[in-house]
């Protein structure tokens, strides 16, 4: 009889749409891991200042923090599309702003496999690369029109923007725009989410810090006294860095007050100490700003009673240069812009803050939030690409780490840049190094096939047990001959080869 009860119990409690939990995907754009949660001695790179992030930490204290996670392509839309697919920017061929992904393949975006599911799917803000190069916002993607908000006090004229606090009332900056949206439909949603009657998959994508920086002025006052932002330690290109890996940072330069100044962009130039202060100082209030949003969506899903039975994700698109080699902006394979935040709340399962220094990539969110929520797994990709496969992923779940923060998933991260239309920088970080190779590559006619790893124009090999900030690239020292051929061996091998426990990846299937 007690068992029966105990039965109905937790049938009541645990009906088929209840058990199934509700996601709140939230995203910030160009945001390196600059956050008060990833302080600390374990802290993967050196790029931090004491930040005000109360909200954003608060979150990381009840999730899954992933400490060392890194995008596939530190660029807006092939990073997205790619976390947002599961796939490698070898499988979507998205790498660059143009292109979407539809186009190389129909394959299932995470909100739509929820959609799919029977969620109402939400998204607002920036989720997708906006424009042509994601169809206007991937229509399949969503059950109602995704939300946009409209800019205000942001222009090609200037970088940054401290404005009064006083000349937002009546025009707000665009991520208030897009908190008050979420905040809104998430009351819109909550009766139905809580009775069970329909769950949501609620997208909402912030657009700072990216530029330009424009913030409420009273952040930048309470929190980042002039006086407390430092100049980066390292304003040098690394040493025997080969020129392909430099970016001249067109996106900072575009902006009339930094081109005013009219630096080349070029190796081992920099803007002036004052111009770099001023950045860096904007570039942490508007991650202050944006933290505050994120606490008051957080805030409403907790009042209506849902944070219970819904799972958070908070994570940038790619890691960012702040004046560090003298490279703004993101566009390389640096470590520094490669490094993302990532954490996942699962409610009960994460309660108690779980942090880990395992390496993990942004195709393992897709796998990771399926099954949080609730669903079976669904299966590995068997190929290195697989255009033709609508569902599969590229990565590995997560979950484990929650038990186990300690055993490593995956042995390294893969990630990629092309440059000049003509060269793929394929790059790997592993426990210790940083090992990339420059190859030719030809988008019309190469990507079906193995890279042509003959064909390398240059290598990079940073050592990070003794070189955290990347400032001496070893790849053609004698003493790392060994090291460099092991890394290349594993670098060629790739993702599917680099899991920890054999079952996953199919390695029998690669030539
Ligand atoms: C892509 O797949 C969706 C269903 O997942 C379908 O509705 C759509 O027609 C497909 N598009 C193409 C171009 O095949
Ligand atoms: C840039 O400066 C660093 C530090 O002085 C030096 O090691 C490196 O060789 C320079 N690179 C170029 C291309 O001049």
């Amino acid at each position: 009889m007690r068992k029966l009860l105990l039965i109905v119990t937790i049938f009541t409690l645990c009906g088929y749409s209840q058990c199934r939990k509700n996601v709140l995907f939230l995203m910030a754009d160009d945001l390196r891991p600059n956050i008060g949660a990833y302080n600390g001695p374990n802290s993967p790179s050196p790029v931090h200042p004491q930040m005000h992030t109360p909200n954003i930490d608060a979150l990381a204290s009840r999730s899954l923090l992933l400490k060392r996670a890194y995008v596939q392509v530190a660029l807006c839309s092939p990073s997205r599309s790619s976390l947002l697919t599961g796939r490698r920017p070898d499988t979507t061929r998205v790498y660059d702003l143009d292109h979407y992904f539809r186009h190389t393949g129909n394959f299932t975006t995470l909100p739509q496999y929820f959609k799919n599911k029977g969620y109402r799917s939400i998204g607002m803000g920036k989720i997708f690369h906006p424009g042509h190069a994601s169809g206007h916002d991937d229509p399949l993607s969503w059950s109602e029109p995704f939300f946009h908000g409209v800019r205000h006090f942001e222009s090609n004229s200037h970088s940054w923007l401290a404005v009064p606090d006083a000349n937002l009332v009546h025009t707000p900056l665009k991520d208030r725009q897009v908190a008050d949206h979420a905040i809104q439909k998430l009351k819109q949603v909550a009766p139905d989410a809580k009775s069970g009657r329909k769950n949501f998959f609620m997208a909402v994508g912030f657009h700072k810090p990216h530029l330009p920086f424009v913030f409420p002025k009273s952040i930048m006052d309470k929190y980042y006294p002039s006086n407390s932002i430092h100049l980066p330690p390292n304003p040098y290109a690394p040493r025997f860095m080969p020129d392909i890996a430099w970016i001249n940072y067109g996106e900072l330069r575009n902006f009339a007050d930094v081109a005013a100044l009219h630096a080349s962009g070029n190796i081992n130039t920099t803007l002036p100490d004052y111009k770099v202060v001023q950045l860096r100082r904007a570039y942490y209030s508007a991650i202050t700003w944006m933290d505050s949003l994120v606490g008051e969506v957080i805030a409403e899903l907790e009042n209506l009673g849902l944070s219970d039975n819904t799972v958070i994700v908070f994570a940038s698109d790619h890691g960012y240069q702040l004046g560090e080699h003298g490279e703004w902006c993101k566009h390389t394979n640096f470590d520094i812009a490669l490094h993302a935040p990532l954490m996942i709340r699962v409610p009960h399962r994460t309660d108690a803050g779980i942090s880990t220094d395992q390496i993990v990539e942004f195709v393992d969110i897709f796998p990771t939030v399926v099954e949080a929520a609730g669903f079976s797994p669904i299966s590995q990709c068997h190929y290195r690409i697989s255009p033709g496969t609508k569902l599969c992923h590229e990565g590995i779940s997560l979950l484990p780490l929650i038990d186990n923060p300690n055993t490593p998933l995956k042995n390294a991260a893969f990630s990629q840049y092309y440059r000049h239309n003509r060269v793929m920088g394929y790059t790997m970080r592993t426990d210790k190094y940083r090992y990339t190779e420059w190859i030719n590559f030809d988008f019309k006619t190469n990507t079906r096939s193995t890279p042509h790893w003959q064909q390398i124009q240059s290598a990079e090999l940073y050592d990070h047990t003794i070189d955290p900030e990347e400032n001496v690239n070893r790849a053609n020292y004698k003493s790392y001959h060994d090291i460099r051929a092991n890394l290349r061996t594993q670098l060629h091998r790739g993702w599917l080869n680099a899991f920890v426990d054999p079952s996953h990846g199919s390695p029998q299937l690669i030539g």
